[in-house]
């Protein structure tokens, strides 16, 4: 049987100039003011918090409750605040917001008020809407520097680094554009300058939290900006150049293996995927050495790297196939996390490994029915030359067993019928493990990047016998997540493995088209529990 694909034409990667450098929007900056949220000092005058900020968001409750600080902000507007509340009945409602000019004091900032529905039901989602909301109102009026007050709010079950952390990668988060391929930039309103509410005793712990946040804000602004930069200028080659800049960066070992030394080490599934295109494919590893022993077994991430996936000869239909860009967000969000866990200095070891590739058809391109053989020696017939992702993860999944790897999970955009089971709103969680899924189930709620657990069970396993190989990499229509997580399975016996299917929450379609950066904030929070703190 044949085994060595065709090699790609020794043709140079093209990278037509049509993009300015990515990572456009620079990150909002965060300091901290003390002695701003105690009661006591609003009835006493207190100190004014908001000195030198042209903005001040605060926060108030439903049945027109307000917060500490919006009682200062009371004070200063002469009661305007109140009226607000009491004028706008929905103003408490989680995700309203309304500016109150403050015409009592010449030079006092304008206020935005933004609701967090019943104050003893506060939580981690209505925070998070309380701040995007305040962002919205913040891009319409651009000031320099802002006051915001909403982090104070702690719900009982988190503490002030945590909703610190979470406020400020919401509004790193809010703050993001893309217009790399624009000659102009359009709506990218610089982000002002944030200065976020503490105490004398909630300073330390404001500050961790909000360096936390900003890490992961970062994290996923580099997912979302390789997401959705076109796949003629995101290529192999690009999520390549895109590692070693990290490593330089970050001083991170990376290693990016060609298809000389992918043949070598029998990666003929992987190859078979990126063979009818012109743009070669990688392996790319990147290694963080966090952890005091630097022997500890590390975390690995792998996420699928497919540049473009036309589908190949199973070629997909032409509307909305520009989407298929969308398809290498799992290797997006491994950087991605691999830039948050960096910057945050995490005290573990956690490599990431990208197959990368192209899906196209073409001459020399994958036949359904073609027979190749993956670096575990497993056969696999192609049925259906779409179902790629599992092609490439499969040798890289194979490929990590040398690290000894503490757990594995990969994360892709693997199947539609992912988006059929569980929407846009929960990633697809797949393992074998039940402690690795709960671990990750949780880091999932905790990040408000939910992943909810599916199926393995060994009957799901027999839709993938083949007559003519080891397996197919199709299992039919029923279960096709499963099927696609199954097949994975058989690569990854030798560790602890979980797999993420993110084809329903990687990017949003229509008119708000663009990458969600998830899941991010659940792989950041899962390496950040497994850290030494
Ligand atoms: N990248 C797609 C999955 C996908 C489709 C993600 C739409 C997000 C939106 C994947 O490579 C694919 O084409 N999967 C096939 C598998 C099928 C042929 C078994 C699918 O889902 O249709
Ligand atoms: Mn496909
Ligand atoms: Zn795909």
């Amino acid at each position: 049987m044949t085994t060595t694909p065709a090699t790609p034409k020794a043709k140079k990667p093209s990278s037509p100039r049509v993009a300015k450098k990515a990572a456009p929007t620079p990150p909002p900056m965060f300091s901290f003011k003390a002695g701003t949220g105690a009661v006591a000092e609003v009835t006493a005058g207190g100190p004014v918090p908001t000195k030198g900020c042209d903005v001040a968001v605060v926060a108030v409750y439903k049945e027109g409750e307000l917060t500490a600080a919006a009682k200062r902000a009371d004070v200063d507007t002469e009661g305007l605040v109140a009226n607000a509340c009491k004028t706008d009945k929905n103003l408490g409602n989680a995700g309203s917001c309304r500016v109150v000019f403050n015409t009592a004091k010449a030079g006092a900032p304008v206020y935005v008020l933004v609701g967090l529905d019943e104050a003893d039901k506060l939580n981690t989602k209505t925070l998070r809407k309380a701040t995007s909301a305040a962002c919205e109102a913040l891009k319409g009026l651009k000031p320099a520097k802002v006051f915001f007050a909403v982090n104070q709010e702690v719900p009982k079950k988190s503490s002030d680094k945590e909703i610190a952390a979470l406020c400020a990668r919401t509004i790193t988060e809010s703050f993001y554009s893309f217009s790399a391929c624009k000659k102009q930039d359009e709506d990218a309103a610089a982000p002002p300058a944030f200065e976020l509410a503490c105490t004398k005793s909630t300073q330390e712990a404001v500050e961790k939290g909000a360096a936390i946040g900003q890490a992961i804000g970062n994290g996923m602004q580099l997912t979302k900006d390789l997401g959705n930069l076109p796949g003629n200028i995101c290529t192999p080659n690009y999520l390549a150049e895109t590692a070693k800049a990290l490593a330089k960066q970050y001083k991170l070992g990376v290693d990016v293996l060609d298809h000389k030394k992918m043949e070598a080490l029998g990666m003929f599934s992987l190859l078979s995927v990126g063979k009818a295109s012109s743009e070669p494919p990688k392996l790319i590893v990147l290694k963080y050495n966090g952890a005091k022993d630097p022997k500890e077994a590390p975390v690995v991430l792998v996420g699928k790297g497919i540049t473009f996936d036309t589908g190949g000869i199973s070629l997909k239909p032409g509307a909305g196939m520009d989407e298929m860009k969308y398809d290498m967000c799992g290797a997006a969000s491994v950087l991605g996390t691999m830039k948050a866990a960096a910057e945050m200095k995490l005290a573990l070891n956690l490599i990431v490994v990208v197959p990368t590739a192209e899906n196209m058809p073409a001459g020399n391109a994958s036949k359904p029915g073609d027979v190749v053989v993956s670096m575990s020696g497993q056969t696999i017939e192609i049925l259906n030359t779409d179902a790629e992702g599992r092609l490439i993860l499969c040798d890289a999944l194979t490929y990590v067993e040398r690290f000894n790897p503490a757990a594995v999970v990969d994360v892709a955009t693997l199947t539609g019928a992912c988006i059929v089971a569980l929407g846009h709103v929960n990633s697809g969680l797949f393992s074998p493990d039940d402690e690795l899924a709960n671990e990750l189930f949780k880091a999932g709620q905790n990040a408000l990047d939910t992943a909810w657990r599916m199926p393995l069970d060994e009957e799901y396993h027999e839709q993938l016998k083949s007559n003519f190989a080891d397996m197919a990499n199709i299992g039919g229509p029923p279960a096709g997540s499963v099927t696609a997580a199954c097949f994975l399975q058989k690569y990854t016996k030798a560790y602890s493995w979980a797999h993420l299917d993110i084809a329903g929450t990687a990017w949003h379609s229509g008119k708000a088209k663009g990458a969600s950066g998830r899941p991010v904030p659940l792989l950041a929070e899962f390496v950040m529990k497994r850290a030494k703190s």
